[in-house]
């Protein structure tokens, strides 16, 4: 095969493809036979497409004569696909460290939230800041997670609440999607909170009758891309009925349901998502046993956010139940200004440590589960001929290092890839043998 190609990685240790046969999700089983090669290459197209991916002798003999923009020899070192991180809120101003030392001595979330701080602090000061500023430091939070081994990410508005507020983050994220090398799905996220001098009825009402039309036209025009939408669905909040028509009508303009439910309270929400047809919920700490079952069956995603559980103090979702009854469970960060954790592979160590999940379930969960909860398993989340070249090489001839390794990802990653591009490279790796 004589033709151009984008990137070569050859001879790695350990290739992980996670698995190999199309798979939309991994179950509990699934989990347990992760497909990793070794001694394997793999090779990413002009398109940005995996090309072929195989031992790294039948790769070396299908590509003899082949010219490569770049190679990359990874020998002793483990080839994983780009993390997928299914829940973040990385659109903000105004920073809650204060906030972390008044929970540190004892306050809950939701005493801070309804003294007016929490999601209400951050909304002020996200307010008062320029879309100019907000895109800067939104930029550089996706350069982190990237340098993290983040490929692709699920990105929320929410700290707008009312409508003109929130498109000011969408324009954001809208930004970043078209300028930046890192994948993003899209939420609509204005039932976040009650925004000041609204009962939750009329912001309901507000969201419903305003908001989602006028997403609507933007989203048909061409000039926002949005994917999602998101409720948080929480006592104090928006119940269930509000949740189910906000749910209901932004699926009635093409969104997926992927909502914040049963965190701090059981809500009912996971059998609300199986009934509407959710793809996803996230958190669940409080989900009942019907309720997981309701989502296995409706194959609804349990996006499990271990950074959450683990900096409030609450009790761990139960991971280990829901992998029993069959649930797809998924794993996001939570990146927002109470829970501040960028790194996917700090939430898989804490998912392993805190809910009891193996590494190779951690690692589903973080790629093709995660890719499932964004609906975009087809293109994301394994290493598998025709899928987005997106990669991460790890200096380690085991890949659990990357679990392992707790807060060691700096060191231990030396490429991230997206679409066959190099979009980061370690210090360490600039004088080496890439050619
Ligand atoms: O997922 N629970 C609601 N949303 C976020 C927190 C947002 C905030 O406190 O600013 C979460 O943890
Ligand atoms: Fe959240």
């Amino acid at each position: 095969m004589a033709a151009s190609q984008r990137l070569l990685l050859e001879n790695a240790q350990q290739l992980v493809l996670v698995c190999g046969r199309g798979e939309e999700y991994l179950l509990r089983d699934g989990c347990a036979r992760l497909a990793v090669l070794r001694d394997a290459s793999l090779v990413v197209g002009l398109d940005g497409r995996i090309k072929a991916v195989g031992q790294a002798d039948v790769i070396r003999h299908q590509f003899s004569g082949a010219r490569f923009e770049r190679r990359i020899d990874c020998s002793g070192k483990c080839v994983l696909p780009g993390l997928v991180d299914a829940h973040t809120h990385p659109v903000w101003a105004g920073d809650r460290v204060h906030e972390f030392a008044m929970k540190l001595a004892g306050a809950s979330y939701m005493e801070i939230h309804q003294a007016g701080g929490g999601i209400h602090f951050t909304v002020e000061h996200t307010g008062r800041a320029t879309e100019e500023e907000l895109f800067s430091t939104f930029k550089h939070r996706l350069e982190r997670m990237q340098r993290a081994g983040s490929t692709l990410v699920e990105c929320k508005s929410g700290y707008g609440l009312e409508w003109e507020a929130e498109l000011k983050l969408l324009r954001v994220m809208e930004r970043a999607q078209r300028s930046m090398d890192i994948g993003i799905s899209s939420t609509y996220c204005g039932a976040h909170s009650v925004p000041r001098g609204k009962t939750a009825a009329e912001a309901t009402e507000d969201i419903i009758n305003h908001h989602l039309p006028k997403l609507r036209e933007l989203k048909e025009s061409g000039e926002i891309h949005v994917n999602n939408i998101d409720v948080f669905c929480e006592k104090g909040v928006f119940d269930l009925e509000s949740t189910r028509r906000i749910l209901q009508a932004g699926k009635d303009i093409g969104l997926q349901m992927n909502f914040h439910g049963d965190e701090l309270h059981p809500m009912r929400s996971a059998e609300l998502g199986a009934e509407l047809g959710a793809r996803a919920i996230s958190h669940l700490e409080e989900v009942s046993d019907e309720g997981i079952a309701a989502m296995a069956r409706a194959k609804c995603a349990a996006v499990l956010l271990p950074t959450t559980a683990y900096m409030l103090r609450l009790k761990q979702p139960r991971a280990r139940r829901m992998l029993e009854e069959g649930v797809i469970v998924a794993l996001g960060s939570d990146f927002n200004p109470n829970a501040y954790c960028l790194s996917m592979p700090m939430v898989m160590h804490l998912a392993c440590v805190n809910m009891k999940m193996s590494m190779n379930e951690a690692l589903a969960a973080a790629t093709i589960n995660a890719a499932y909860a964004l609906g975009k398993s087809d293109t994301h989340g394994s290493i598998e001929t025709g899928k987005q070249g997106d990669l991460l090489v790890i200096n380690s001839s085991r890949w659990e290092h990357l679990i392992y390794q707790f807060g060691g990802h700096d060191s231990l990653i030396d490429y991230v890839i997206v679409k066959g591009k190099v979009v980061y490279q370690n210090e360490r790796c600039r004088t080496m043998s890439s050619y």
